[in-house]
């Protein structure tokens, strides 16, 4: 199996790279998050932002899994089945999606409990997308959750039931304006008759079966190491574990399986919701990258907060995945800068200086490096060997730094504007 995963605060191009590539396998498969993820893929001119389904849905051949380590909410899901239909009217998503009877429902008081967390002063706002991802995985740890396998049981309805009404009177007594309990249920009652279109399955099985019979796999990462729930910044992280090793036990995969792990970096850093962001460029340059990378939320449309490259996070989350090869992106967007920064060090308050970091203090202060920027026509650049000096030279920067090779080069978000570099 082959992993790619994000390296950064999301949103890194993961769904571009993984439509181009998911031609070599056999398999996609999704292991952790829900649909606070949001991948985008281009395909002829137009544009499809995906949550929940694996990005691999565009090759017929491929089959595509929603797997254990995932939180899957059926009203969300429904509806992106059928902005998908609408896309590309070829698909037949019931025939190459299968999902794993383990992974856990998103219930809907999950969302209005996200929703409340998010607004009310008694807690922390971690700026979330308001999908009820944290709800859903702490129900699951408290083993207070339902599973989609449970879906099947006779008392699945009163098991839901239980927990709705329980949640909702909570919201209610804090005064949350909320949707009648009756319309919430019903619609979730709904989207699950519709999720037994599906396969849902041990797909853990399956996929182990198919590596034993010489197919291959590959794990989508959503979200990234910066928001893992271990190792990311947290609090203001995601839920669950976005890593390499989140792969294996999201999927059910042995480490022993594990070929090439994919990072993927942006030649910039964005971040959106709260959290530390010691690059953060506050000024017009920042705009001007947001602009210029379209650089707005793809699921929550928020305007991202951006910053130079930050190589000590970069180089913590390369070391924490085993990352084999890096993919850079939106290069094209720092071009006509006349020069670049990259954060190689932080200064800490005692005067010290960190070269790796998974704790990025809030105090650090980041050391940049500034090197030539690049000017090129990106847009219709065919061959690697137009790409500007100065690009180049930072890719060399980068792998010297980093250890590991550019495995692939992406100048747009059309499908065709990515280069391999190795
Ligand atoms: P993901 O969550 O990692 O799949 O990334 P998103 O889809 O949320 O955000 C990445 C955005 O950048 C999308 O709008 C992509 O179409 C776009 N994109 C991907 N690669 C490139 C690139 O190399 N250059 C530019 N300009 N845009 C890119
Ligand atoms: P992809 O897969 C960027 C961020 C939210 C918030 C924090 C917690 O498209 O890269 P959550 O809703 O998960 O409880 O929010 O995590 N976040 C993402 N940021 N890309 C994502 O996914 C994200 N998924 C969650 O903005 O800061
Ligand atoms: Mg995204």
């Amino acid at each position: 199996m082959d992993i790619v995963l994000g390296l950064q605060w999301g949103d890194e191009g993961k769904g571009k790279f993984i439509d181009l590539i998911s031609e070599n396998y056999d398999i996609t498969a999704r292991f952790n998050g829900g649909s606070n993820a949001g991948h985008s893929i281009e395909r002829n001119v137009k544009r499809i932002t995906l949550k929940m389904i694996p990005s691999g849905i565009f090759m017929k051949n491929v089959l595509n899994v929603i797997g254990t380590g995932t939180v899957l909410d059926p009203v969300s899901f429904k509806k992106e089945i059928v902005n998908l239909k609408k896309f590309d009217e070829t698909l037949q998503p019931e025939k190459n999606i299968i999902i794993s009877r383990k992974a856990h429902f998103v219930l809907p008081t999950h969302r209005l409990l996200d929703i409340f967390m998010e607004e009310s002063p008694e807690y922390t706002t971690i700026g979330t997308t308001k999908n009820g991802i944290a709800q859903a995985y702490s129900n699951k740890i408290l083993r207070q959750n339902l599973r989609v396998g449970d879906m099947f049981s006779s008392d699945f309805k009163s098991r839901v039931e239980q927990i709705l009404e329980r949640e909702y009177k909570f919201l209610e007594k804090a005064n949350m304006e909320l949707p009648s309990l009756e319309s919430i249920s019903n619609e979730f009652f709904e989207a699950v008759e519709s999720l037994k279109q599906f396969d849902c399955t041990e797909t853990e099985i399956v996929m182990n079966k198919a590596l034993s019979d010489g197919k291959k796999i590959l794990g989508e990462g959503s979200q990234a190491a910066m928001l893992d729930i271990d190792h990311g910044t947290y609090p203001y992280v995601t839920s669950s574990s976005t890593i390499a090793a989140g792969a294996c036990s999201g999927l059910g995969i042995s480490p022993k399986k594990i070929g090439e792990i994919y990072g993927i970096a942006k030649a910039y850093c964005t971040r959106v919701g709260n959290g530390v962001f010691p690059t953060e460029l506050f000024d017009e340059l920042g705009d001007e990258i947001r602009s210029k990378g379209n650089e707005f939320g793809s699921n929550t449309g928020r305007p991202r907060r951006i910053g130079w490259l930050d190589l000590p996070a970069l180089k913590y989350a390369v070391m924490i995945n085993g990352v084999t090869q890096l993919v850079l992106t939106k290069a094209d967007v720092l071009s006509g800068l006349k020069s670049v920064a990259v954060c190689t060090h932080y200064e800490l308050e005692d005067g010290t200086v960190e070269s790796i970091s998974g704790i990025l203090p809030e105090t650090a202060k980041p050391i940049l490096k500034w090197m030539n920027g690049w000017n090129a026509d990106f847009s219709n650049m065919k061959n690697v060997d137009e790409l500007p000096k100065e690009l180049t030279d930072f890719l060399s920067f980068l792998e010297a730094e980093l250890e590991i090779p550019v495995g692939y080069l992406s100048i747009g978000p059309g499908r065709e504007q990515i280069f391999k570099m190795k």
